[in-house]
């Protein structure tokens, strides 16, 4: 048998190289890329031909099975983000940067659904019991029917698992997990995924749900959530920025409900507080009618966002000026000023651009770049947009504009927040008479004239 080659890995989402390589091409990041033993080096990985496996059941597409059941926590924020609930034998991913509250998170949705009726496993491999027990009495959940464990043995963890048959466990984090059959560190790629494989098939065959908490990774040696990205059924990640307060929840992967669809939280000295109308919470930054500040009417998953896009335009002294870019595509900013620059005859030569999402939140529509376009004109000709005034529409790379999606709905939650005008593409349909002053506008070009003067 041939000797099993090397085998060089990818900390960040898990692509196998055949050589080292400073930067990976799979999702280009770099010194990402470590050695780790090959997987799988039995006879089986020669050829299985179809000599001994069983025959497998086959049947039709047409069923009539019954949407799964769903139990709700009551957090309304979480139970959206799932899709409407947590469905039974169900694999759920929680990413996010160390710090930013997932521990916590989890521990208040556990215990709601605890109190709804689950049994509920939390398995700390971070943190000690008492540890999981003071924040508990911190978030005055200590009388929840939670069981607590810490323990980083995958064996002990599954064989506790099959004695008790919780409907739920958390396993907080899966980068702690060590499974004693595979020779490597803690943390390391192929522990990772062995650990979430057996947590995973587990799940499936028990009819146990689990969440797997997985710290995203800054460098080298630890790998990422991404890395068992594509075994889970749900794929969620926690986002902030240190020094807000405000914590969006993000559905990136549902087997079971819209993706993309988010939950709004707040951290406070109790815990995670829900947040129930986040446009609100958005704006409530916003000053008097700045220069450069325009708010966008977007849709999250299934429901109206209002955010604010700030942008800065100053002179540059550098050769290749700044674009310093948070919240947004950075591609597609660059787009929007190449469209600017060519279509509308107005350069961004020479100044530093910087631009920015009120609150911490992402916004990443196609829908944004009028919005975006609006910010940038509005900072460098400072003058400042009508604060009544909600933009949306997607610029085409002619600088006409496109519409959008769901106009009806952004208008509405833009009515409900005080808003009397919006700027939307021509073609944008409304149908009833929304209490808004809506201008359909063509193109970029128009909309310079309109809002700026002759561009
Ligand atoms: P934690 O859930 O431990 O983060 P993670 O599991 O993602 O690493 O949260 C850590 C931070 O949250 C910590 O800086 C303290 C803060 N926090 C509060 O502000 N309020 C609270 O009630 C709790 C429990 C934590
Ligand atoms: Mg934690």
């Amino acid at each position: 048998m041939a000797k099993a080659s090397p085998q060089f890995t990818c900390t960040e989402c898990g692509a196998a190289h055949k050589k080292w390589a400073g930067k990976c091409d799979a999702c280009g990041a770099w010194n990402s890329i470590v050695e780790e033993a090959p997987l799988s080096t039995g006879p089986a990985s020669k050829t299985l031909g179809a000599a001994k496996g069983r025959r497998i059941e086959l049947s039709t597409l047409a069923a009539d099975e019954a949407p799964p059941p769903r139990t709700r926590s009551g957090m309304t924020e979480f139970d959206r983000v799932l899709g409407g609930g947590l469905v039974p034998a169900s694999a759920i991913l929680v990413g996010g940067d160390p710090g930013i509250g997932k521990s916590t998170l989890l521990l208040q949705a556990v215990a709601n659904f605890a109190r709804s009726g689950l049994k509920c496993l939390y398995i700390s491999g971070e943190e000690a019991s008492a540890q999981v027990r003071m924040r508990a009495a911190r978030l005055g959940l200590s009388e929840a029917p939670v069981q607590l464990g810490a323990e980083t043995n995958l064996r002990n963890i599954l064989t506790t698992l099959e004695a008790e048959r919780p409907d739920l466990v958390v396993i907080d984090s899966i980068q702690t997990m060590w499974a004693d059959m595979v020779e490597a560190a803690p943390g390391s790629v192929s522990q990772v995924r062995a650990a979430a494989h057996e947590l995973v098939t587990f799940a499936k065959t028990r009819g146990v749900s689990v969440i797997l908490v997985g710290h995203v990774t800054k460098e080298g040696q630890i790998a990422g959530p991404r890395v068992v990205e594509h075994m889970v059924d749900t794929v969620l990640y926690f986002e902030g920025e240190r020094g807000h307060q405000f914590r969006i929840l993000r559905a990136v992967k549902n087997r079971f409900g819209p993706a993309s669809e988010i939950g709004v939280f707040e951290m406070t000295g109790a815990g995670l507080a829900e947040v129930a109308n986040p446009s609100a919470l958005f704006l409530s930054e916003r000053g008097q009618a700045a220069p450069g500040s325009a708010v966008f009417a977007g849709i999250e998953g299934t429901r109206p966002v209002l955010t604010e896009i700030q942008a800065l335009v100053a002179p540059s002294s550098l050769a290749s000026p700044r674009r310093t870019v948070v919240g947004l595509d950075s591609g597609r900013v660059s787009t929007i000023l190449a469209v600017l620059e060519s279509r509308c005859g107005i350069p961004f030569t020479g100044l530093d651009v910087f631009l920015n999402v009120a609150g911490g939140m992402k916004v990443l529509e196609p829908a944004a770049d009028l919005a975006l376009a609006a910010s940038l004109l509005s900072a460098r000709e400072d003058v400042a947009l009508p604060p009544d005034l909600v933009i949306f529409g997607e610029i085409s790379l002619s600088a006409a504009l496109r519409p959008v999606g769901q106009a009806e709905n952004r208008l509405k939650e833009a009515e409900k927040l005080g808003f009397s005008q919006a700027v939307a593409p021509q073609g944008t349909k409304v149908e009833g008479g929304a209490g808004m002053r809506l201008r359909k506008l063509p193109d970029l070009v128009t909309f310079v004239g309109d809002m700026f003067g002759a561009g």
